[in-house]
């Protein structure tokens, strides 16, 4: 689920483990360790944060030039310090990201080691060492230990009698090896290889790999060799530092326009009225005949699908489009219908229940295609085609340029597929504009109203309960607002069609209690006032955000000037990211990385 580091080489291994630890704390963790392996092992492990973890490091300095480390992200076991990764039995220690589903099966056999964490991960850790005799490798001790395992897992394993090798395996949670020269840095996101190698192994699923200072080999579960494939790492520095900013999530809003341009890139032409994504893999024939979209994602994403989705139902005449949570759908006997596509979509690339579905989806021979943000992720690389939105690394927990990226790439996908069916150029040509158009007026937005919703926010921060409404495409950008608001500044917010208020919602309204409304100057513009009265007459403390520059009646309106139309949810929810973070931050949240919360969900 979290972090792994791993490091052989020449240079001092602490160092590097917490370099490559620090990278990965914005996955979200609540505890970490390293072990360094020299005259004897220094195992080190803390509760909380890396710099608790530096403490240790600092007051029990080696030179070793191999060792292991990990942040941990609890699944089984409270945080605590002897829950904490690396976990040892005999002469290994382990790292595992992912969760060992048959671990109360398998400890019932290991008699002989005494447990002293409560983690799925120490019973795999005893269940290598019970297997690694005199006679065995520790590569082999690893592959035999996996045949036995249900779960998912990657891991890497050191042994002090073979302590010139690290052991990685992984199925389902991600691992990549940097080869240098007379090194070799493991690791389980990229981004903790920045600055050692441009050269990256992606383990792939069922491959265990022996990694020695400089070389690399790699062999499958039944220990036939494999060959390699040495990828190029693409990413860059200045792309994982907060450039100045206060919290990468702040960054992340502001960056937006820049953003959001890579995504349309190349894709994106108003002069020649066309729009088009290259790497769907697809003909236009094969484009003609698709009659029914499925959009999959989990969190934020789904809601760029959702989004999405009435963007798809506008633009291509007699499309039928379903947007479904990945972790629903894998367990529904769900029928897709001749003719389907799936667009599947995330962030990381790495979600579990994300990939599960897109799994199951190409096992029954439907199209899978990518909108993905991170290049070399397991999603991007099993799909059968797609898109990379390029919206650079998402360092902070909460996704927010990511969804606008979302939205845009599969609404550019919208307009190729009405292209492809024979939509009128009249018809797509105020999406491709508004396409155009969107980085700027973003960028106006962001700095007409930050400081503005700055103060909003200060003034809402004593709340602990919110109300998000919109109809229509607002509603989508409604739930979305709500979920950002709630996980990073833990107040209590719910999203809902603003036609759903009456049904329910509107009991809850009362002093504690404030709502976002999100309303647009288009045909519901009434029914969206409908629903603000019913709430100022409860007593509401309404925030309006809008594009209107009509009369409306709220405790606070926020008041957004931009020539767009369809994509004005897209706009405002721009607004509603700096207000969710502004909040965070009055509260005093830890902002990038919010409680309990990570940011990529490899595990179910
Ligand atoms: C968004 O702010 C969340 N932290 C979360 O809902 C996220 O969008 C979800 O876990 C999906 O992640 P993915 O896009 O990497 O698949
Ligand atoms: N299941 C393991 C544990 O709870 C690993 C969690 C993780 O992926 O960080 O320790």
């Amino acid at each position: 689920m979290c972090g792994i580091v791993g490091y052989i080489g020449s240079k001092e291994a602490q160092g590097v483990l917490l370099g490559g630890l620090r990278r990965l704390e914005y996955r979200g963790y609540d505890s970490s360790g390293i072990v360094t392996l020299g005259d004897r092992s220094t195992l080190l492990r803390a509760k909380g944060k890396v710099a608790e973890l530096e403490a240790k490091v600092t007051e029990n300095k080696t030179i070793d030039g191999v060792g292991i480390g990990h942040t941990r992200w609890a699944t089984h076991g409270v945080p605590s310090e002897e829950n904490a990764h690396p976990h040892k039995s005999g002469d290994i220690y382990l790292v595992h990201n992912g969760i060992i589903e048959n671990y109360k099966e398998l400890k019932k056999e290991l008699k002989d080691h005494e447990f002293v964490s409560q983690t799925d991960t120490e019973v795999l850790a005893a269940l290598i060492n019970s297997l690694y005799d005199n006679e065995t490798s520790l590569e082999s001790a690893v592959t035999q230990a996996l045949q036995l395992v249900d779960g998912t897992y990657g891991i890497a394993v050191l042994s002090t009698r073979e302590p010139e090798k690290i052991v990685v395996a992984r199925s389902g949670s991600p691992l990549i090896i940097g080869v240098g020269k007379d090194e070799t840095v493991i690791a389980s996101d990229a981004s903790a290889l920045i600055g050692h190698t441009e050269n990256a192994i992606y383990l792939n699923d069922g491959e265990i790999a022996v990694c020695r200072a400089g070389s690399v080999d790699l062999t499958d579960l039944s220990s036939q060799p494999l060959s390699a494939k040495v990828e190029k790492i693409e990413a860059d520095m200045s792309a994982i530092q907060k450039q100045g900013y206060d919290h990468f999530l702040l960054k992340e809003i502001m960056e937006q326009p820049t953003t959001l341009q890579s995504t349309l890139n190349g894709r994106v032409d108003p002069k020649e009225n066309r729009a088009m994504l290259g790497g769907l893999n697809m003909t236009q024939a094969e484009l003609r005949q698709i009659e029914h979209v499925v959009i999959i994602g989990c969190g934020t994403a789904y809601y760029a699908g959702m989004l999405a989705s009435y963007y798809l139902e506008q633009l291509v005449d007699g499309l039928t489009v379903d947007v479904e949570i990945a972790s629903e759908l894998r367990y529904r006997s769900f029928h897709l219908p001749k003719n389907s596509v799936a667009l599947i979509v995330s962030q990381s690339g790495e979600t579990a229940d994300t990939l599960a579905c897109l799994r199951e989806i190409k096992r029954r021979g439907v199209k899978t295609l990518g909108v993905i943000n991170a290049v070399g992720s397991t999603i991007a690389r099993e799909v059968d085609g797609g898109v990379y939105v390029h919206a650079g690394p998402e360092i902070s927990v909460a996704s927010t340029k990511a969804f606008t990226s979302q939205v845009a790439a599969m609404t550019v996908f919208g307009v190729q597929l009405a292209q492809a069916k024979g939509a009128g150029v009249q018809e797509l040509n105020q999406y491709i504009n508004e396409l155009a158009d969107l980085p700027d007026e973003i960028e106006k937005v962001l700095a007409a109203h930050r400081d503005e919703i700055k103060e909003v926010a200060a003034k809402y921060t004593k709340y602990d309960h919110a109300l998000f409404l919109g109809r229509d495409t607002l509603y989508p950008a409604a739930l979305e607002g709500a979920l950002k608001l709630k996980e990073i500044s833990y107040i209590q917010a719910e999203g809902y069609a603003g036609g759903e208020l009456k049904h329910g919602p509107l009991a809850l309204i009362d002093d504690r209690f404030f709502e976002v409304m999100l309303l647009q100057d288009n045909w519901l513009f009434d029914k969206g006032v409908s629903n603000l009265a019913e709430v100022n007459a409860r007593g509401g403390h309404v925030v309006v955000i809008t594009n209107s520059t009509k009369q409306i009646d709220a405790e606070t309106i926020v008041r957004v000037d931009t020539k767009l139309d369809a994509l004005v949810p897209v706009v405002l929810n721009v607004i509603q990211q700096l207000f969710a973070y502004y909040v965070a931050v009055a509260r005093g949240n830890d902002v990038d990385q919010p409680r309990n919360l990570a940011k990529s969900v490899t595990v179910e």
